[in-house]
């Protein structure tokens, strides 16, 4: 009989061992796979100090839940085999009722874990509220579905790419132009919301020069997905470089192109977009005034090459659904003319 519920007891013991040893080996494995560096914009893989701080935290809260999980789940388990019923021994068991010191023990260390936890998110809070150093400022403007970009130092308006100068830090007052949307750079910072008629502040410090891909967080419509954008980190000579080529005037446009111009400035165009140096001067959709540097066209939905350009001037709704710009109905030969016109505006 003792040997017995000896073994039994070292089966359970060696079940218990097997799984905290599998849970142990799952955990430790899937965080191992979540600092990889992904393809996917991860807030785990960090390239600025907001969220490097923010992942910092993250893998701290982690270690601390896994331990937790090992431990309670072992407990859990072992106990499970270690006293379940047995098929000789059909008698009640001992019973028994409370222990103090366990259930002190119990209530006070989850506290102190949980206030910890609390304090360390102040913490993180705090830096990521401490600015650090001199910032250029840029004015971050939900749109369905598309984010404006306006630099007010450079009297500069653009869409989609966010071009910033990598190792200095970036000021950005995020606001809406309709509903509520969530801009999103999980590499350089956490989620800040784009309210209308309210302004949000947050910063991004990006290590080094580098994409990084952005995505509207807020469920805003049905193109919602569709609501991308990315951040170009260039050093600080591309950045002037880049800051120089928006502030010049569009560029003189000659053949397809200039005939292209012609059917912009006579069509439904103008009603929404600007132009700066034409009568264009639409205030609903982007800016195009250097449409042809940028990476991603409808809000990043495709990227910008003359065959994507195509395609979404002959049926927007079609590539976004829910795109406010709609089908013109555009001929085909006039598809071709605008194309060679905002892809030559550079
Ligand atoms: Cu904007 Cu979702």
């Amino acid at each position: 009989m003792i040997w017995f519920q000896r073994k039994q007891a070292r089966q359970a013991l060696h079940l218990a061992v097997v799984l905290v040893g599998v849970l142990a080996f799952a955990l430790v494995s899937a965080s191992t796979a979540f600092a990889q560096p992904q393809t996917p914009p991860s807030a785990l893989n960090p390239k600025g100090i907001n969220s490097a701080e923010i992942a910092a935290l993250f893998n701290t809260v982690l270690i601390i839940a896994a331990v937790v999980f090992v431990i309670v789940e072992g407990l859990l388990v072992f106990s499970a085999f270690r006293f379940r019923k047995s098929k000789k021994d059909v008698s009640e068991p001992k019973q028994i009722h409370g222990n103090t010191r366990l259930e002190i023990a119990w209530t006070i260390l989850p506290a102190l874990i949980v206030v910890s936890l609390f304090v360390m998110a102040l913490q993180t809070q705090q830096k990521l509220a401490t600015k650090p150093g001199d910032a250029i400022t840029v004015k971050v403007i939900g749109h369905q579905w598309w984010w404006e970009f306006q630099y007010p130092d450079y009297n500069i308006t653009t869409a989609t790419d966010l071009v910033i100068p990598a190792g200095e830090t970036v000021n950005l007052e995020i606001t809406s132009n309709d509903v509520i949307h969530s801009f999103w750079v999980p590499q350089l910072n956490g989620k800040t919301d784009a309210f209308p008629n309210h302004i949000n502040t947050s910063w991004i410090k990006a290590d080094q020069p580098g994409t990084f891909l952005g995505q509207c967080a807020e469920l805003c419509g049905p193109s919602h997905a569709n609501m991308r954008l990315v951040v170009i980190a260039k050093d600080r000579a591309g950045f002037d470089q880049w800051v120089k080529e928006q502030q010049a005037p569009p560029v003189e446009v000659t053949g397809d192109a200039a005939q292209g111009q012609q059917v912009f400035l006579t069509g439904a165009c103008i009603g929404c977009h600007t132009i700066n140096g034409t009568a264009a001067n639409g205030q609903v959709g982007p800016n195009l005034t250097h449409f042809g540097s940028r990476t991603g066209i409808g809000g990043d939905t495709l990227p910008n090459t003359p065959g994507n350009l195509k395609r979404w001037l002959a049926n927007p709704p079609g590539i976004k659904p829910g795109s406010i710009m709609p089908n013109l109905n555009l001929s085909s030969s006039d598809v071709d003319l605008l194309t060679a016109y905002l892809e030559a505006l550079k």
